[in-house]
């Protein structure tokens, strides 16, 4: 990169469970120990705690699956010193915070949040055990072997601190959270023989209005009506349980995926995204690994799509840098019809 001033790029691909998470920080450690002086190398490794903390999962292959796929790229400066970093994140897999399959959990922090924090952070955040809210109690996994979630969550916040998200921040990103939990309990009852429904009056309802910072009568509204415009005028519709269930769900999935892009983007901020590319930069690509469950949703189709493109586009660029190779040493590579192994390996020898 240094010598001929071109970006470079290293893509980590596998199943899932592979090790891709685990060599793509251990080639960031690499080069934060090679290029590290100013303490941004630091702050570019902390970057993993909050990603993980936030996007990753324990699945029945893997205690610590990426649900997101990742593109880090480290910025140097002519001197080769890591001057700044930006990430790009796609395709969180949003269906995992309110449903997933029996063993398995939803995103660390949530847990984390749970067990660590301070009795004033539970306080303000309304915030009781993880074995207190459905969307975490239903897969019937709240702990990781080995795995100490306070421990890492005093971890995930000293990396808040390290990437510099204010103290205000940290409390936004953490009620938002809260929210999330409280949106899990809320039920609804049927109130008439069309299968319509009005929302409980409970707890939860109280909690996520309060933390969001609307009135339950609005958070009422938006989870059990829908408005529909015919002509000049809105009629206002109850919904029937599936549809009351599947409002409450998306506002939840939505709300986490946001806070997820905010952070990703507080992270940039910080890590200084706003300055000139150089043309010296080095990416790391963790894709999101492979996967085919029992019953394939339509994320997990287009998680494999893209890794399937990705792929392709991994072989066509080596096909390519093999054609050129071959055509620097003389060799038609048009004209060569590849046989069996034999014929592969006479001009490999040929080659060599
Ligand atoms: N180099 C390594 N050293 C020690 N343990 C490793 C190493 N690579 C992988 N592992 C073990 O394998 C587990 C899975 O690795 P990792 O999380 O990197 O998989 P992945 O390919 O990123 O999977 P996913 O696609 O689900 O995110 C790790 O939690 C760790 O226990
Ligand atoms: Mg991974």
């Amino acid at each position: 990169m240094l010598r001929d001033g071109i970006n470079q790029s290293i893509i980590i691909s596998g199943e899932s469970g592979a090790g891709k998470t685990e060599t793509a920080k251990i080639a960031m450690q690499y080069l934060a120990a090679l290029g590290g002086a100013n303490g941004m190398e630091s702050e570019v490794l902390q970057t993993n705690v909050i990603l993980e903390a936030l996007g990753n999962a324990k699945t029945s292959r893997n205690d610590n699956s990426s649900r997101f796929g990742k593109l880090i790229e480290m910025h140097f400066s002519e001197t080769g010193k890591i001057c700044g970093a930006k990430i790009q994140t796609f395709l969180l897999e949003k269906s995992r915070v309110v449903r997933r399959a029996p063993g398995e959990r939803s995103y660390h922090i949530f847990y984390q949040l749970c067990s660590g924090a301070s009795p004033l952070h539970r306080k303000k955040l309304l915030l009781r055990d993880a074995n207190y809210y459905n969307y975490l109690k239903q897969s019937a996994c709240l702990r990781i072997d080995g795995v100490d979630d306070a421990k890492r969550f005093s971890s995930l916040l000293g990396a808040l601190d390290i990437v510099q998200i204010s103290g205000e921040n940290q409390m936004e990103l953490f009620s938002m959270l809260a929210v999330v939990l409280w949106l899990g309990n809320i039920s609804f009852s049927v109130i008439d023989n069309e299968n319509h429904v009005e929302v409980d009056s409970n707890e939860g309802l109280a909690n996520a209005a309060k933390l969001l910072g609307c009135s339950v009568p609005q958070l009422v509204i938006a989870l059990s009506t829908r408005k529909i415009q015919a002509g000049k005028e809105n009629i206002v519709q109850r919904l029937t349980l599936t549809q009351a269930l599947d409002a409450r769900d998306a506002l939840a999935k939505s709300i986490y995926a946001h806070l997820f892009d905010w952070i990703v983007e507080q992270i940039n901020h910080s890590l200084g995204t706003g300055r000139q590319r150089t043309r010296r930069s080095i990416s790391i690509l963790d894709i999101y690994g492979f996967e085919s469950f029992n019953k394939n949703g339509f994320e997990q189709f287009c998680i494999n799509y893209a890794n399937e493109r990705l792929q392709q586009h991994f072989n066509r660029h080596l096909f390519k840098l093999e054609q050129e190779e071959y055509l620097d040493d003389g060799i038609d590579w048009a004209s060569v019809e590849f046989v069996d192994n034999a014929d592969c390996l006479s001009l490999f020898e040929k080659s060599l």
